[in-house]
């Protein structure tokens, strides 16, 4: 969910409104907000996008100099306009917005009831904000004190932002286990679930740690400990340019990060890879080389395309710096007992650095005694800070919900963690490493190569668009390209696509194989090449429709295959950051011909900040 607040001279309405388009990415299934003027809290909200709560605020006289706005990913309750945010007490004198889970809301829910409180949503959110009223009333207290009480009866994760009719010149935030930034501006406040609708007006910004609560008033913060401790405000200048946060042209977020693939990953090199030099420093983890050349496992920790991504890194890390690696969902790793022993390394990665199950895994490795290392594209966010050290993908901000340059450059930064450690350990010669290096280096350009022939892939998806079904499959390291393919499918055209190593197809998902389905195969030119030409063999005898990724000269496949789509020659390590990039032109120009919201997709969400 997306959080933005204002505090200030200025009109708070158009501030959260453009905040709240900025922030949609972060979820879509209702949005709202509350303005705070005579003592008197209105609130505003609609299921649906921030355009349908724009089109009902058009009537209204939303004159206001603070207020707060939200756009949901339904948790608790279907997404309705009564159980979307903000929420107000019974008696009107609280209200509030919340990213995260009250988890025993059922228990305080109960209480209230018994002294009298009612409900009208079915939100955790709401009890909440009653529980905070009820002790407010009851405690004649201030505010500010009565959420610090409240919350010391809440088990769960929250971002908030809180406003009393009776207090209306301030507005209390605080957070736990949801990201929370603070926007310092002059003589104004702003808070927000992520930078991206702060920028516009102050690069200045506070990011609130687990716990902290700030309290703004449009001529000063104060920024405290749960327990009433003061803080000195530590603020930081966020590196992000307004530019990046829009669309740039492009009709979509997804289309423009897709292209953005040639600049972004030579960001995620910038200053690492050194092609005189032929070397490779990461400085974020610099420190911590000589436990990564000792370790003798690495644990990879990730939701979604950053679980892709770590597949691949499985075999890099394998293949070029001789670790063994295992790949965990962190939903999964969080909630066993897993073994974890004095020389292994965990390794989180993320885009977003905000993924409760990811975060929680990360927490769950370091209490185990684990040394955590991160890959983040979001500066700043909870996994980057959390973990004992890492390295950003520097892959610019991330809109599309679709993740697409954030992979590419995680996977950018495992292929240097695993050239610069399997050099380190001699494993790579120097030769090899300098070859690797200078292909690394040269790559975005053969990412511009396949990204022009983005008509060409463009024509050859009118033929799939209708299909229901669609197969991926890959061999080696084109295997985790292969699921990546077949998520950006599913994700954005809502066809049911599954990925496969292509051998194990004939273990099963052969049977689904007619001339309606459409196979996409990655068949381009490495140790596996021979056996995936049986692979497609065995997919045509059934008369599966074969849409092969080929290297340029390539006969035998084109020969077979119903369709080809060349990739120029690389390093058989490097390819998936080739492979991936028509895949995803394939998925976006599919949802697009089927008519479907490519950057916000159904019921998916940007940063899944709850479990
Ligand atoms: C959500 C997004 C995916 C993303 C996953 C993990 O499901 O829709 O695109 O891959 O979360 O997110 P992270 O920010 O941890 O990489």
């Amino acid at each position: 969910c997306g959080i933005v607040a204002y505090i200030g001279e200025r009109e708070a309405c158009p501030i959260l409104l453009s905040g709240l388009k900025r922030l949609e990415y972060r979820g879509y299934d209702s949005a709202g907000i509350a303005l705070i003027n005579n003592h008197q809290i209105h609130v505003y909200k609609t299921k649906g996008r921030v355009q349908d709560l724009e089109k009902k605020l058009q009537e209204i006289n939303t004159h206001a100099h603070s207020g707060m706005g939200h756009t949901r990913w339904a948790t608790h309750g279907e997404p309705n306009d009564v159980n979307a945010h903000p929420h107000t007490s019974m008696n009107g004198k609280f209200c509030l917005i919340h990213n995260g889970i009250i988890e025993n809301y059922m228990v305080l829910k109960e209480k209230l009831t018994r002294r009298g409180y009612s409900f009208k949503s079915e939100t955790d959110s709401e009890v909440l904000v009653n529980l905070i009223e009820y002790i407010y009333l009851k405690g004649g207290i201030d505010a500010e004190t009565a959420v610090r009480l409240a919350l010391t009866k809440v088990v769960g994760a929250y971002g908030l932002v809180i406003m009393c009719s009776d207090e209306q010149d301030k507005l209390i935030t605080t957070r736990k286990g949801s990201p929370l930034v603070i926007g310092v501006g002059n003589r104004e406040y702003f808070a927000a679930s992520d930078a991206t609708p702060i920028i516009e007006y102050t690069k200045n910004v506070i990011y609130l740690n687990d716990d902290d609560m700030a309290v703004l008033r449009k001529d000063g913060l104060t920024l405290k400990t749960r327990n009433n401790d003061m803080l000195a405000p530590d603020i930081q200048q966020v590196d992000l340019d307004i530019e990046k946060i829009e669309k740039g042209g492009f009709p979509h977020f997804m289309l423009k990060e897709i292209f953005e693939q040639v600049y972004s990953i030579r960001d995620t090199i910038r200053g690492r890879v050194n092609l005189e030099a032929s070397e490779i420093f990461l400085g974020g983890i610099s420190e911590m080389l000589p436990k990564l050349l000792q370790a003798d496992r690495i644990i990879i920790v990730g939701c979604g395309t950053s679980w892709h991504a770590g597949l691949v890194g499985e075999y890099l890390l394998e293949e070029l710096a001789g670790i063994p690696v295992e790949v965990e969902y962190a939903s999964e790793f969080r909630y066993r007992n897993p073994i974890i022993r004095e020389k292994d390394i965990v390794l989180a990665i993320s885009q977003s650095g905000e993924t409760a199950d990811t975060l929680a895994a990360v927490r769950l490795a370091k209490e185990k005694g684990a040394t955590v290392l991160g890959i983040c594209n979001v500066v700043g966010s909870g996994i980057a800070r959390e973990t004992d050290a890492g390295v950003y993908t520097h892959a610019g901000p991330e809109i599309g919900v679709a993740s697409t340059k954030a992979f590419t450059a995680q996977i950018a930064v495992l292929t240097m963690l695993a050239l610069s450690i399997g050099h380190k350990k001699g494993l790579l010669s120097d030769e090899k490493y300098r070859n690797y290096i200078q292909e690394l280096y040269h790559l975005p350009n053969k990412i511009n190569e396949i990204l022009k022939k983005d008509e060409e892939i463009q024509q050859l998806t009118l033929l799939l668009k209708d299909c229901p079904n669609a197969i991926y499959l890959g061999r080696g390291c084109q295997y985790p390209v292969a699921l990546e393919g077949a998520l950006k499918l599913k994700e954005i055209s809502y066809i049911h696509a599954e990925g496969y190593p292509a051998a194990e197809m004939k273990h099963g998902p052969i049977a689904l194989i007619d001339e309606k389905m459409p196979v996409f195969v990655i068949a381009t030119r490495d140790t596996y090449y021979e056996k995936i030409v049986s692979n497609i063999k065995e997919v045509e005898s059934r008369k599966g429709n074969v849409i092969a990724l080929i290297n340029p000269g390539d006969e035998i496949v084109k020969d077979i295959a119903q369709q080809t789509i060349e990739i120029p020659d690389t390093l058989e390590s490097l390819s998936p950051l080739l492979t991936v990039i028509p895949l995803q032109l394939i998925s976006y120009h599919i949802a697009v011909l089927r008519g479907c919201n490519v950057d916000m997709p159904r019921n998916l969400a940007k940063s899944v900040t709850v479990e």
